[in-house]
């Protein structure tokens, strides 16, 4: 396996939310907006090529700092992947554009659910290194 392109766990980490939160707002912003089919499904692939690399980039980042949560942390994204693989697949047949509002809430969920559950810890874990780092 490739190693991310950024060394430092803790940039990474920060960096990497930042993408993640534009690619996930361009999806729900397509979704709210009603944006044609073939931008909405672009936007969803976009979205998972994203998270993959993400996620990949995530657990480096947690194998290099030993965080203590990280099979659970790690079992999470593969849930993650998983649901959204089967909602791009099913996107044609299953959600007419009437349901994209509901599936706009989804990804919000998706996403908030992961970070109120894994993120959110896994940043103060980097944040408390960084801070240790600079009092030495
Ligand atoms: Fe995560
Ligand atoms: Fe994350």
């Amino acid at each position: 396996m490739t190693e991310p392109s950024i060394q430092n766990p803790i940039i990474l980490v920060e960096r990497d939310h930042k993408v993640m939160v534009s690619r996930w707002r361009a999806l729900t912003d397509a979704l709210d907006q009603s944006a044609d089919r073939a931008h909405v499904r672009d936007a969803i692939r976009g979205l998972i090529a994203c998270a993959r690399e993400h996620f990949r980039n995530e657990e480096w980042a947690m194998r290099q700092t030993s965080y203590a949560d990280y099979l659970n942390h790690k079992m999470d994204h593969s849930r993650l992947l998983k649901e959204a693989d089967d909602m791009l697949r099913n996107f044609d047949d299953a959600f007419g554009q009437a349901d994209w509002s509901a599936l706009s809430a989804y990804y919000r969920h998706w996403m908030s659910r992961h970070n109120e559950r894994h993120d959110k810890a896994l940043h103060a874990h980097v944040r408390k290194i960084k801070a240790d780092a600079t009092q030495e």
